[in-house]
């Protein structure tokens, strides 16, 4: 599928993936991320959605099917590996340990990293609390205490301490006021233009299809059309865009 010229950091090949071994939730899935670009997924509730994103990171191994990455094969990869690679996920639930500082919930992902990389992360912090200023006045105090959406800004300066080269972002703006989800919009726009990768879930159908440079719809665990923005707007997927309710 897809453009075959530039080499895909992220490539699903036909995986097939469940919970159950006799049901498939995902059917023959083909996606592809590039170098700094979005792919964007959407599709209804129960499409399978955040099961791609949990197949990718290992927690489900693929029944058939290939995950490549930089050009390896990483199906199946042990979830704890996914640092080392690059891979970073910001998933739907919260990751965030409500007990824990803003400042150690930043820092947990480099326990037991080199010393280098924890070096590294910690020059970072700074950098963190510059692009975050409310998480630097707050850095001291419990996780949990901080609104929904400075929560979601200790889950994206977490990533972007990490400096990943892939980043799986599964519904960011779940339960975040207009005003707040269009700021994690930017944020994510901002991780692309550095470069990441990016596999964007998210149920605002419209935004993602602004942003991703390729969108992807599932449907029942299939991948039901894919294309660019601009098919997104032609009558090529007019079905989709009714389906989707959507009215550009
Ligand atoms: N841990 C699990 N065990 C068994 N079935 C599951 C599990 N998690 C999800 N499912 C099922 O897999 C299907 C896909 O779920 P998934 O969470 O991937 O959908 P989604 O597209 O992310 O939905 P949403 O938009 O609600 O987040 C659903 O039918 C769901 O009930
Ligand atoms: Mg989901």
């Amino acid at each position: 599928m897809g453009d075959t010229q530039t080499p895909a950091l992220l490539e699903l090949s036909n995986v097939t993936a469940g919970y159950a071994q006799d049901i498939d939730v995902l059917r023959d899935i083909s996606l592809r991320v590039e170098v700094g670009r979005i792919t964007g997924l959407i599709g209804l509730n129960g499409a399978g959605k955040s099961t791609i994103i949990k197949t990718i990171c290992g927690f489900l191994p693929p029944k058939s099917g290939m995950i490549s990455y930089a050009g390896k094969d990483i199906s199946g990869i042990e979830p704890h590996r996914l640092i080392d690679h690059g891979i970073c996920c910001i998933p739907q639930e919260s990751s965030l340990f409500p007990y824990l500082s803003v400042q150690d919930n930043l820092l947990l992902p480099l326990l037991g990293r080199p010393k280098q990389f924890a070096k590294e992360m910690r020059t970072r912090l700074h950098e963190v609390f510059e692009l975050f200023p409310v998480l630097n006045q707050k850095r001291l105090q419990p996780a949990g205490s901080l609104s929904g959406g400075q929560q979601k800004q200790v889950e994206f300066a977490k990533a972007w301490l990490q400096q990943p080269k892939l980043c799986l972002i599964d519904e960011p703006s779940i339960g975040l006021s207009p005003k707040v989800s269009e700021e994690v919009f930017v944020w994510i726009e901002k991780f692309a233009k550095a470069q990441m990768g990016i596999l964007l879930i998210d149920h605002n159908v419209r935004r993602v299809v602004r942003m991703s440079d390729r969108i992807c719809v599932l449907s029942l665990g299939k991948i039901t059309a894919d294309g660019t923005p601009a098919d997104f707007q032609g009558d090529l997927h007019q079905q989709v865009q009714q389906w989707l309710g959507l009215n550009f």
